[in-house]
């Protein structure tokens, strides 16, 4: 049997720096040479070949920066060169991150065209005011109109908002999320504002000219979230992820089951499995600029390449799972090496924040476990 992989390509540009995000993308004060871009994402992907070679892609998430200001025509070559190589089939989960300018939304047909058959929309909010404070150069009537072309194009379609934002209380939220439901889109991603290190925003929050709703009224708005989205049928799958039944994206669970995929372009990481046992961990050069010149030097662009020890696939599967919906398999953490500190879990399991699945075989975090969900996945090992 062929296994599976998935494949991330970074896009890391945008038009304008949105002051709250700290993601590897940039405002380019020339045009991007995209066929350029295209060559070195080849050229990487022809490093990885021992990876991908007649794989079996289960997903490829095209990501950013701001991925829709790609040309149609790149992502299909980019495609047409993965395929070369690995086995891309129409159950191949392939998303594109997509903001809802009417320039990109004009492009949904072409990148249809091309295999993409998953969209997630940067929506963020459908309050102009609050979009205008976060630096978004669209407004909710253009994100609600970039939805509906979406939805003649794509059978999965996502958005992203983010809430608990400045000023923002729970009939505000209740009503905007209501208002996002009721676009009928098979997915969401809802985010609570997080104040990122070095980012325009943490610059305002330190000085006061930004504040985040407390405790409290973040944790209420978090148990509305679920409640409105279990009322319009979107499960939760994941801390932040809803979606109708059979919609989960792919790609994500991937990364959240610790699967292997690759990660081409600049800061993307990779985890690959070599024997049995191992899992390689490898990050490419985040600079743009280098990105591209160490491609050109060496072929790669790779900055580190280990392999992980049994402490840190027990780590990462403990915090990667236990953000699921279906938790963390107990058998699988103890084959990993791992040992559960039992103790500690009857007592979370008692005092309701944890739950075993019938089987016992899984444990997961219940919907009073969510407010303190960090603090639990630090008690659960030995
Ligand atoms: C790679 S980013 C953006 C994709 C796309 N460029 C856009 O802006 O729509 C993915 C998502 O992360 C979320 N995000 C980014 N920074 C955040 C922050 N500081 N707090 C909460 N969510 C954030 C946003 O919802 C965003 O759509
Ligand atoms: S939120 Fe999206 S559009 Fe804004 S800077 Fe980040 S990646 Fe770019």
């Amino acid at each position: 049997m062929m296994s599976e992989l998935s494949i991330y390509i970074h896009w890391p540009y945008c038009l304008s720096k949105c002051p709250y995000c700290d993601f590897n993308s940039h405002v380019s004060n020339k045009k991007i040479d995209q066929e350029e871009f295209l060559d070195l994402i080849e050229k990487e992907i022809d490093y990885h070949g021992k990876y991908i070679d007649d794989k079996k892609i289960s997903s490829i998430f095209f990501g950013g920066g701001t991925p829709s200001l790609m040309y149609p025509n790149i992502i299909e070559r980019i495609l047409t060169h993965l395929s070369a190589r690995s086995n891309i089939a129409n159950d191949t989960e392939i998303t594109m991150e997509a903001n809802p300018t009417s320039v990109e939304s004009q492009k949904f047909r072409d990148y249809s065209n091309t295999g993409i058959n998953r969209i997630s929309i940067g929506v963020q909010s459908l309050n102009n005011n609050d979009l205008k404070n976060l630096g978004r150069t669209h407004t909710a009537e253009m994100a609600i109109e970039a939805i509906g072309i979406a939805q003649k194009y794509f059978k999965s379609v996502s958005i992203d908002l983010i809430y608990a934002r400045p000023g923002q209380d729970e009939t505000a939220w209740k009503l905007e999320l209501e208002r996002a439901l009721s676009l009928q889109t098979q997915h969401l991603s809802l985010y609570q504002l997080t104040i990122e290190p070095k980012t325009m925003y943490e610059k305002l929050y330190k000085s006061g000219k930004i504040k985040l709703p407390d405790e409290t009224l973040s944790n209420e708005l978090y148990q509305i979230t679920e409640e409105i989205c279990d009322k319009f049928s979107l499960r939760k799958y994941e801390i932040s992820n809803f979606s109708k039944r059979g919609f989960e994206c792919k790609h994500n669970l991937n990364y959240w089951n610790c699967g292997e995929w690759i990660g081409i372009g600049p800061g993307a990481h990779s985890r690959v499995r070599e024997e049995k046992k191992h899992r390689r961990s490898l990050v490419n050069e985040y600079d743009p600029y280098n990105w591209g010149k160490r491609i050109r030097k060496f072929g790669h662009s790779l900055i580190q390449n280990s392999i992980l020890t049994d402490e840190q696939n027990q780590d990462e599967y403990i915090v990667m799972s236990m953000r699921t919906r279906d938790g963390l398999n107990i058998n699988k953490y103890e084959n990993l090496g791992g040992k559960l500190n039992k103790d500690n879990i009857n007592l979370l399991i008692s005092n309701g924040y944890l739950s075993k699945d019938k089987t016992e075989e899984n444990i997961k975090v219940t919907r009073k476990g969510s407010l303190v969900c960090d603090s639990i996945i630090s008690s659960l090992a030995d």
